[in-house]
């Protein structure tokens, strides 16, 4: 309609770009930092959230990392004073990334008091000799004792993240862990494969060949986690993600998620909007991705002059933009129902990738029927795989 103010982005991602020490296998940008730059960056983050606010109506905020408890109460409150100004609060889903070990009662009621109701925490292991080898700072008494923390602060939507096919983790080590997290009874679980990132610590000793990969039981650690997951009530919606299904929050029906799901992340999968803040993150808005700086003192300098701090900025070609989401949404158990796929690209997937789609059907890696195209469970395990197939 002619003149009618365009459609707010409803999605808020924030990078927050320090850790306390870097973890071996991480190639997430953050490194390790002291006060002053911290404090710069407090400056300039909020000097983006200005420049951006107009446009934003966040649905879904994501402060993630690096290692945003790492901020102390003073820099948080900043931050979310800056939100509350701005007219940025009151998201539904509000979730904020933290490290067992930079949790404490005070930080997690500040952030309950401005709304947060979701904290991520990052576990990867809970056997000792595991978190040391992978370079974490905290011990496994500190993710119990922060869960406790983070309840007894009201939060009743969390999140674990663990890794499995870690260098030396047994599957009795992997059995033994997944039980214990499994028994804490959070709402949501994220569990990833090790993946040997360029210019990591963990590559550089698989290069030397301190260890050898094996894939067989990379495979039956995947098969026991999506076996435990659903037994403790969980309902898998993504490759690497399970969630419990409550009755709050409804969600979108036609992709049956279940009610705790992340709908930040689910965002991303189908393809939609989002804002992205800090160095490093990427937003997508109206077809146009930028990327910011991969930098802090060039990300901060930027801010301080008033502008933000955008690296690269593309308009993708329709096609290539519908391919990856096609890849993207395929991560999903849902899939694609071919009609919503054509309401989020304008391309149909059964005219531009039926090839791709039949080619992974006959290889048992996905169903396909009048309505929709998804993968099977084993189809899921190689879901990057199978999805780089759809790219343009
Ligand atoms: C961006 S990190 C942030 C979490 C938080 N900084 C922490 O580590 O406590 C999100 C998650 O990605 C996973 N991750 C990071 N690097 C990975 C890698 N190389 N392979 C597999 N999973 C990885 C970890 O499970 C981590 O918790
Ligand atoms: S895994 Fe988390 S804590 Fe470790 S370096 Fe990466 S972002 Fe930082």
């Amino acid at each position: 309609m002619a003149g009618s103010a365009p459609v707010k982005v409803e999605s808020l991602y924030i990078h927050v770009p320090f850790c306390a020490q870097k973890c071996a296998y991480c190639a997430f940008y953050s490194e390790p930092s002291g006060g002053d730059l911290i404090n710069r960056y407090v400056a300039a983050l909020i000097r983006e959230l200005e420049l951006v606010a107009p446009d934003l109506k966040p649905r879904t905020i994501f402060f993630g990392g690096g290692t945003p408890s790492l901020l102390n109460l003073r820099q948080w409150e900043q931050i979310l004073r800056a939100l509350e100004r701005l007219n940025l609060l009151g998201a539904a889903e509000f979730t904020v990334e933290c490290n067992p070990a930079t949790v404490s009662p005070d930080k997690a009621k500040l952030l309950r008091d401005f709304g947060a109701n979701r904290i991520s925490m990052g576990v990867q292991s809970l056997d000792e000799s595991l978190l040391d080898r992978l370079g974490r700072i905290h011990t496994r008494e500190m993710v119990f004792q922060s869960f406790d923390i983070l309840r007894r602060a009201g939060f009743d939507n969390l999140n674990l993240d663990l890794m499995f096919a870690i260098p030396g983790q047994t599957r009795e080590i992997w059995r033994a862990t997944l039980a214990e997290a499994l028994a804490l009874g959070s709402e949501h679980l994220s569990s990833y494969e090790v993946i040997y990132e360029d210019d990591t610590p963990l590559f550089a000793q698989l290069k030397a060949g301190e260890f050898d990969v094996d894939d067989d039981l990379a495979c039956d650690m995947y098969e026991e986690l999506v076996e435990c997951a659903i037994n403790a009530g969980f309902q898998q919606y993504e490759v690497a993600n399970f969630a419990h299904h409550k009755t709050l929050n409804p969600q979108p029906s036609t992709l049956n998620l279940p009610n705790l799901a992340c709908r930040h992340n689910v965002n991303y999968w189908r393809g939609g909007s989002f804002y992205g803040l800090g160095p490093s993150a990427t937003s997508y808005v109206r077809g146009v991705r930028t990327k910011n700086w991969s930098n802090t003192q060039l990300y901060c300098e930027q801010l301080e002059k008033g502008r933000r701090a955008i690296e690269s900025s593309e308009e993708l070609p329709p096609l290539k933009r519908a391919g990856e989401t096609a890849a993207f949404g395929l991560r999903m158990n849902a899939g694609w129902p071919f009609e919503e796929f054509q309401r989020t690209t304008s391309f149909d997937l059964r005219q531009e990738w039926s090839a791709e789609m039949n080619q992974l059907a006959d290889r048992g890696w996905a169903w396909r029927d009048d309505r929709r195209f998804r993968l099977t469970p084993q189809g899921l395990r190689f879901a990057d795989a199978a999805a780089e197939l759809f790219l343009r």
